[in-house]
């Protein structure tokens, strides 16, 4: 694809973001789309963010997406926010509001939904789910899960901040291994299990098995090795990368109007087809 004139420009904002898989997943939806737009990775300061979200507006960006640590920051940068980001009090997403602006929009709840529903369906209407970690991800957790009706409760390292947002578990193993035993589904939004090659010792792994659904937010190639323990177990496991994938893809849509060629963005992250 030539970038001319009318090349429309849209990207991410994040402290660092070199790291990030967005660029490489939406331009390889703009091409298989035949679109004339361009992704780029935006390193922000976090003592810029109010001046780079409002230079990118006015320069004409096409959309944005938002990574740590800027959640939140972003939001008093934006002209309104949707019902998920008042709710989260986080937004990922950025999208032009027609007025020289942006409406900022949190597609991370969605995203993890649409994953769910894609790798491990299950009705969570009157159900109890354990998110494990307080921090802006289990937020988006949180809002997601209630939406579905179910009953959720939080374990953190900090206690307080568990509070905030549900009916707070002991971050102890025993108290987590039973709470856990008896949730329909159990999500893993710490940084526990990024690193190393065994499951980490604070995940609850005994109490999960067969008729259970185990999600880990964690991105890592290959997986993490507490998904992988739970999956032996027989539960069934929803990783990280497909709340990446359909987060990106809830963006895309609202950016570009056309909706997201979610198989090109899958193979672009490296991640497997579904099924
Ligand atoms: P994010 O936006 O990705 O959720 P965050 O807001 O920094 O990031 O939240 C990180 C979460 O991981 C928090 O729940 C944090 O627990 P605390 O609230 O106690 O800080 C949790 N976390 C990070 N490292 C952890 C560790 N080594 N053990 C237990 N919890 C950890």
């Amino acid at each position: 694809m030539t970038i001319d004139g009318r090349t429309r420009v849209a990207g991410i904002i994040g402290w660092p973001v070199e790291h990030s898989l967005s660029p490489a997943m939406h331009n390889a939806a703009f091409a298989a789309l035949g679109l004339n737009w361009i992704y780029a990775a935006f390193p922000v300061d976090p003592a810029r963010v109010p001046e780079a979200v409002r230079g990118l507006a006015a320069a004409g960006c096409a959309g944005l997406n938002v990574t740590i640590p800027h959640k939140q920051a972003v939001i008093d940068c934006c002209s309104s926010v949707s019902d998920a980001v008042a709710a989260i009090g986080a937004a990922n997403t950025l999208v032009p509001d027609g007025d020289g602006g942006f409406r900022a929009d949190n597609t991370d709840a969605a995203g993890f939904l649409r994953a769910l529903d894609e790798q491990a369906p299950l009705d969570l209407a009157g159900r109890d789910a354990l998110v494990i970690g307080a921090g802006g991800a289990a937020r988006a957790l949180v809002f997601a899960l209630r939406s579905r009706g179910a009953r959720v409760r939080v374990a953190n390292r900090t206690p307080a901040r568990a509070a905030e947002l549900g009916e707070a578990v002991p971050f102890v193993p025993q108290a987590l291994e039973t709470v856990a035993a008896r949730s329909a589904l159990v999500v893993n939004t710490t940084s526990l299990g990024l690193h190393g090659d065994a499951p980490p010792p604070e995940l609850p792994l005994a109490g999960l098995g067969r008729d259970q659904v185990v999600a880990d937010i964690v991105y890592r190639p290959g997986g993490t090795p507490w998904l992988a323990a739970v999956g032996a177990r027989g539960a069934r496991t929803v990783d990280g990368l497909g709340m990446l994938l359909h987060q990106g893809a809830a963006a895309f849509e609202q950016w570009t109007g056309h909706e997201a060629p979610t198989e090109v963005m899958r193979a672009a992250l490296g991640a497997d087809p579904p099924g």
